[in-house]
């Protein structure tokens, strides 16, 4: 890791899940913890970045006293808060499993059963890596995760290109031991510049110092 590196550097993470209301009582999420999102928000201010972490729910506890953090549920609150901060960062991770679609519309009340099949109209949630990918600077940094189960090197190298992220950090679910819900990861991180460093299975809290390595050695 390249020393100082990340002082004074502010840098929004996106992590955990999203949940899109279907009405008081459910909602559509996902699996995802938050581990890994958080794991890079704490080794991050460890090495003196000022982090601003959007989370999702999880049950997991602020990783750094040193972290501002944004609890969030929704894609489009996790959408709102994280526009509202890019500006002034130096570099946003998105780690988060946002939902790709909500709910066309919310019910106040609870949904009542009624015929044996029902129908639940969606509708797609704003992509915020991409947006960020968007509005970046020539100074600003945008960082993007994805799990794929197929083709996973060329899908990942297409999110990149599409969402115009300087890297993609890939984990394949085709790989024992990582991605949602474990300890562990085994990633493979993509540079827009073409070059690509793969990793071993390790614990999140080491596959986080070897995301915040390479960013360190590779973006000035
Ligand atoms: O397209 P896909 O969902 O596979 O892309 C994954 C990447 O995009 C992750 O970095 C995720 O946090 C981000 N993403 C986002 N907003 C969405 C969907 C995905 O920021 N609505």
């Amino acid at each position: 890791m390249l020393p100082e590196y990340f002082k004074c550097k502010k840098i929004v993470i996106t992590a955990g899940p999203t949940y899109e209301k279907i009405d008081p009582v459910r909602f559509i999420g996902n699996y995802s913890t938050g581990k890994m999102g958080y794991a890079i928000a704490a080794a991050l201010a460890e090495n003196g970045a000022d982090v601003h972490l959007v989370s999702g729910p999880t049950r997991l506890e602020k990783p750094h006293a040193g972290i501002s953090m944004y609890q969030v549920e929704s894609a489009r609150e996790m959408y709102d808060t994280c526009i509202r901060l890019f500006p002034d960062c130096n570099m946003a991770i998105m780690a988060a499993a946002v939902s790709d679609y909500r709910p066309a519309t919310y019910n106040d009340t609870k949904i009542k059963k009624k015929d044996d099949r029902m129908i639940l109209e969606l509708v797609r949630n704003p992509d915020i890596l991409a947006e960020l990918g968007k509005r970046k600077s020539e100074r600003q940094i945008v960082i993007g995760f994805a799990l794929e189960t197929d083709n996973e090197l060329e899908h990942a190298k297409q999110k990149l290109e599409a969402k115009n992220a300087d890297a993609i950090v890939l984990n394949s679910l085709n790989d024992k031991g990582a991605g949602f819900s474990h300890s562990t990861n085994k990633i493979t991180i993509i540079l827009k510049k073409g070059i690509i460093f793969e990793y071993p299975l390790k614990e999140k809290r080491d596959v986080a110092i070897d995301i915040i390595t390479c960013i360190s050695e590779n973006f000035n």
